[in-house]
């Protein structure tokens, strides 16, 4: 079993990685924290509650952290995602409400009573993973693995030279790219390969209650869906990564991120020249596309017999 802590910010992208973590029986999923990012904090946390009780994940918590970047600056993806972050979604409000505390606090104890056993997989802005390197620099040695869906090294996709989740607090992305463990970056270089196609869409309909609430409605919301191309569900990667790292190409890299430039801030300055340096990366170069959408619909259509 792999123990996963999900940070994440749903968004439409993120719903479909929870989905994808929920209908993988090799994953014990440790815990959901939640951040300001695509939309709100009160509206990802609300998100990922009502998913928590849609996908019947038990009594997982959902703890809410950083509202904000670290520099007041906030930047928000509500013209991808939709109002409430999951666009035409409409799951039925959650009956239970978040855990107490703050999302840091529950990544730096969780990590502390596992040492090496759970892998952080953060799809969102890292605002809170930041101010946990920051509250117990000890994580970094107690995270088993830590996997992102941010950053590129070769485009933006909220402006030429930044990825959103970068975009959204470069400091943090700083801080965690630079705290001493390996960062596994999954970025737009791999995402914008996994894209929904109306052959994934015809897969996702048949699907029951969770193709027609969840699963056809959130693919298809950012994007066009053609024969050969369509919206990309960027997070899922990152999940997929952590099921079946074989699914990836990765290359190490020392990577930085920009905090000052007038024009690249939050670009993730990928260098490959590793030399005499530590990687503090892998970053991922290439996807099998076919396998992971096997990896992924096989996934949602286990679930879906469960959930009937
Ligand atoms: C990333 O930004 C967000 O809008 C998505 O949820 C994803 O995490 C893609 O750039
Ligand atoms: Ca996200």
């Amino acid at each position: 079993m792999k123990k996963i802590v999900l940070d994440c910010d749903p968004g439409i992208d993120d719903a479909l990685a929870l989905t994808l973590l929920a209908g993988s029986p090799s994953v014990d999923l440790a815990g959901i924290t939640t951040v300001g990012g695509n939309v709100d904090l009160e509206l990802t946390t609300a998100n990922a509650l009502a998913l928590r009780e849609f996908l019947r994940l038990g009594d997982v918590p959902v703890t809410p952290g950083s509202a904000g970047a670290l520099l007041p600056r906030t930047v928000r993806a509500s013209h991808v995602h939709g109002a409430t972050g999951l666009g035409d979604v409409r799951l039925p409000a959650a009956e239970r409400g978040p855990s107490h505390g703050h999302a840091a606090d529950f990544i730096v104890e969780t990590l502390r009573a596992a040492p090496g056993e759970i892998t952080l997989v953060a799809v969102g802005p890292l605002t809170n993973l930041a101010l946990a390197v920051r509250r117990e620099p000890r994580v970094v040695e107690w995270a088993g693995d830590l996997v992102i869906m941010g950053g590129s090294f070769t485009r933006g996709n909220y402006n030429p030279a930044a990825e959103f989740n970068m975009l959204a607090d470069p400091e943090a992305a700083a801080i965690v790219f630079d705290a001493g463990w390996t960062v596994t970056m999954m970025g737009l270089d791999v995402t914008l390969s996994a894209v929904v196609t109306t052959g994934v869409l015809d897969r996702m309909r048949p699907l029951g209650r969770l193709g027609h609430d969840l699963l056809v409605p959130a693919a298809s919301f950012y994007g066009r869906v053609t024969p050969d191309g369509g919206p990309a569900i960027h997070d899922a990667c990152a999940v997929a990564y952590v099921l079946d790292p074989s699914l990836f190409a990765c290359v190490p890299a020392v990577v930085n991120v920009e905090t000052a430039g007038r024009y690249t801030r939050g670009m993730t300055v990928t260098d490959f020249r590793v030399g005499d340096r530590r990687a503090n990366a892998q970053v991922g170069t290439s996807l099998d596309v076919k396998r992971f959408w096997d990896l992924v619909l096989g996934a949602y259509e286990g679930l879906a017999a469960r959930l009937g």
